[in-house]
């Protein structure tokens, strides 16, 4: 048999992409990243390791945080996405987790800093995180090769405290554990 007369033939599926309806035909087998990045260009959404190991791809789909690499676009097919291209507001203005991530220079090379954004805006839909411990716990899916972290939890107290949820107290912080500085 002709290796290409195997393939599956693509899907026609829907995605409402920070609130924008987009159609595209897909092949079974791509995933949300790569439909993200390869067929409508948004690269904001990084390829760390490309098995859910890292968090870079975190992206929201219907208000959740997960790893776009972990999940087939076909099955998403419906679903609202939001990126971190589409978190700032329509006047442009910095979604409050991206202004605080400025503010605290949470970043340094920024390779894990969309998915980082997204996660941090997903668990705060989850409202799950009030100490220091459960925002470590809650965030561990995402990884930092440049070790931003006192940075980033410093950005996440800011937002909590903006929101009005008990921030964890820095006073009180304890030290990024070493396993998140060595993976
Ligand atoms: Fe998806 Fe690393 S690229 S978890
Ligand atoms: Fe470089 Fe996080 S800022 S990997």
């Amino acid at each position: 048999m002709h290796a290409s007369s195997s393939l599956a033939p693509p899907e026609t599926i829907t995605l409402t992409i920070n609130g924008q309806a987009r159609q595209m035909a897909v092949q079974p087998w791509v995933t949300l990243l790569d439909a993200l990045r390869e067929h409508l260009d948004l690269t904001g959404t990084k390829k760390g390791c490309d098995h859910g190991q890292c968090g870079a791809c975190t992206v929201l789909v219907d208000g959740k945080r997960i790893n776009s690499c972990l999940t087939l676009a076909v099955m998403r097919d419906g679903a609202e996405i939001t990126t971190i291209e589409g978190l700032a507001g329509e006047d442009g203005a910095l979604h409050p987790v991206q202004a605080a991530f400025v503010e605290h220079d949470a970043f340094q090379c920024g390779y894990c800093t969309p998915g980082q954004i997204c996660s941090i805006v997903g668990m705060m839909n989850e409202g799950h995180a009030r100490t220091d411990e459960d925002i470590r716990e809650l965030m561990s899916g995402n990884l930092c090769r440049c070790g931003a972290y006192p940075n980033i939890m410093d950005a996440i107290r800011q937002t909590l405290r903006e929101r009005g949820e008990k921030p964890a107290s820095e006073k009180n912080a304890t030290p990024i554990p070493a396993y998140h500085l060595a993976e």
